[in-house]
């Protein structure tokens, strides 16, 4: 790798509402596992993250929940902080792009954004007809109207959802011009809007085709430092610009947001839209955290020497992988995206229920308060990798979840760990026994560490992490094959030396698994590097280095426990 700073962003989830296990999965926890391999191995890296407060998700849940707008983002920001926190995601700075600490500088940068582009000509001012709730006497942006979708389905049929909102259809997928609903209905008031004036800012996508076209083309391709883009991601974006990118209104009719902060009388009264603010959090925040540092922030994001990777779930592709390159391009100053790492949802599946879509009206969402209430962080990390949708849909099946971690974290990973400590404690005095004399078997084990180090290392920085994790537990396996072949037990009584020689690679074993752990599930690995004396930082070039003969251990613990599927969601789970 040539380069060695990256700045990492997870998407910013909207403070109006709780985090659960499909948010974890899709962006938060790959991203973590990311930051945390690229500070192992010595990298400079900010990983970034806030939430997104502005627009009309957060109106509509404040109306609901009859709170003020301001309280309820700084509640759910707090609350979803102290999930990150919980489930070890290691955030440099988790701001909010209207929480008290980061709104100023928020509003600064997203406006001087705003009128760079301007300046340069890409915004076109347009006066259109909108949806007006007269009732409720304002506009109706976005999911502020409801209506059927006009749509048709990429089979061909018609989309027959009749409960569209004004920016997407959540059934088809496609987005909504609000005017073209069909039966539109405010979703304030109820109320049937009418059609009235009003002027807005749009951005000329259609003049950064063909720049975004060439981007996304050279980013199929691996080159060294240069992995290639997931090819979905890539696929659907090409496609979006076959079909011509339309201008898109960057302002909205709303009281809630950044000012528009142009000197028209046309722009009173009106903020940007969400989805040109709210990447724009990613800067603003990154500023933020280094205040104090002059100019610091701009070798994150204006220097080609940083890469820049962005980890997303599905429905944010179009905004991070062209709307938000556009305005990049736009402006002229900003490095690219090196990366969008993109992953489809997570559906949900109880034990004798079909499969179901993640939603709160099911009440199916398995939410991370809940979880962490009773349960570790690391085997929902665990698990949440293991069935990563990196490719497509998965399921997050609670059968599943208890199979692997009995099977998997405790029977083949946590099993191997114990009984290779136990040994040492009981017969080696906690000590590294010397390694003496190896054998073959013994060499093709300590060969198997190096291969596994360089597997997962390459999994990882092709973002493959399911396959990552998959190497991890393979070499976990390959490890009680060879405590198995070589019976420490039996050789105790035959041979001390040799069963000393046996731990000793055990304990190399240990060490490696130890390290390259830890971006997955990083509290095991910090138990595990206090059982085995050694730097809790495990550097990533030492996954392989060698415990000396003699090397004072720790205490033995359990690393991992069995899990019972009743306890965890049967009838009286909590
Ligand atoms: N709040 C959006 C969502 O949850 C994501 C915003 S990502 C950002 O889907 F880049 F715009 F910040
Ligand atoms: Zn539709």
């Amino acid at each position: 790798m040539s380069h060695k700073r990256t700045l990492v962003t997870a998407g910013l989830p909207y403070s109006n509402g709780r985090l659960h296990v499909g948010h974890m999965g899709g962006a938060y926890l790959p991203a973590d596992t990311y930051v945390r391999y690229l500070r192992a191995r010595g990298h400079e890296v900010l990983y970034i993250c806030g939430s997104d407060d502005n627009g009309v998700a957060s109106l509509i849940s404040s109306r609901k929940e009859n709170r003020p707008v301001e309280e309820l983002t700084a509640d759910y920001n707090a609350r979803q902080k102290a999930d990150f926190d919980g489930l070890g995601i290691s955030f440099d700075v988790f701001g909010g792009t209207h929480q008290p600490d980061y709104v100023e500088t928020h509003e600064r940068r997203s406006q001087t954004i705003f009128n760079a582009i301007a300046d340069k000509g890409f915004f076109e001012k347009k006066t259109t007809r909108q949806l007006y709730d007269v009732e409720a006497g304002q506009f109706l942006p976005d999911r502020y109207v409801k209506g059927g979708c006009y749509h048709k389905r990429a089979d061909g049929t018609d989309c027959d959802n009749d409960s569209a909102y004004g920016d997407q259809c959540e059934a088809c997928g496609n987005a909504i011009e609000p005017l073209e609903l069909k039966n539109p209905v405010s979703t304030i008031t109820g109320s049937v809007p009418e059609a009235r004036d009003t002027t807005h800012w749009y951005l000329k996508l259609g003049s950064f085709e063909k720049q975004l076209g060439e981007w996304l083309e050279s980013k199929r391709e691996a080159r060294p430092g240069y992995p290639a883009w997931r090819e979905w991601v890539l696929n659907f974006c090409l496609g979006q610009i076959k079909q011509g990118l339309p201008e898109r209104a960057m302002t909205r009719d709303l009281d809630w947001g950044v000012p528009v902060p142009l000197d028209d009388p046309d722009a009173a009264g009106k903020v940007l839209y969400v989805w040109f603010d709210a990447p724009i959090g990613y800067v603003s925040f990154t500023e933020k955290l280094l205040a104090g540092k002059g100019d610091d922030w701009k070798r994150w994001w204006q220097d080609p020497e940083c890469r820049i990777a962005h980890f997303i779930g599905e429905d944010n592709t179009v905004f991070h992988a062209l709307i938000w390159p556009a305005m990049l391009m736009a402006e002229g100053n900003y490095q690219l995206p090196w990366q969008v790492v993109a992953n489809a949802f997570l559906n949900m599946k109880f034990p004798g229920a079909d499969e179901q879509k993640i939603s709160k009206s099911r009440g199916n969402a398995i939410w991370i308060e809940d979880y962490l209430k009773r349960f570790d962080p690391d085997p929902l990390r665990y698990y949440l990798t293991s069935i990563a949708p990196e490719k497509n849909r998965t399921a997050f099946d609670i059968d599943d979840f208890i199979a692997r971690n009995n099977g998997e974290l405790v029977n083949a990973l946590g099993n191997f760990i114990n009984r290779s400590m136990i040994f040492a404690g009981k017969y080696f005095e906690g000590k590294v026994p010397d390694a003496g004399a190896r054998n073959e078997v013994d060499e093709t084990q300590l060969k198997a560490l190096a291969d596994a180090r360089d597997e997962v290392t390459s999994l990882i920085e092709q973002f493959r992490f399911k396959a990552a994790s998959e190497a991890l537990m393979a070499l976990a396996r390959t490890a009680n094959g060879y405590f198995d072949a070589k019976a420490p037990w039996k050789q105790r009584k035959e041979d001390l030396a040799a069963c000393g020689t046996t731990i000793n690679v055990c304990l190399q074993t240990v060490h490696t698994l130890c390290t390259l752990m830890a971006p997955f599930m990083p509290f095991s690995a910090e138990r595990c590097a206090g059982m085995l004396k050694i730097d809790p930082a495990l550097p990533w070039d030492g996954a392989t280095a060698e415990l000396p003969g003699g090397h004072g251990l720790g205490e033995p613990e359990i690393l991992f426990k069995k899990l019972d599927a009743d306890e965890l969601f049967g009838e009286d789970a909590g």
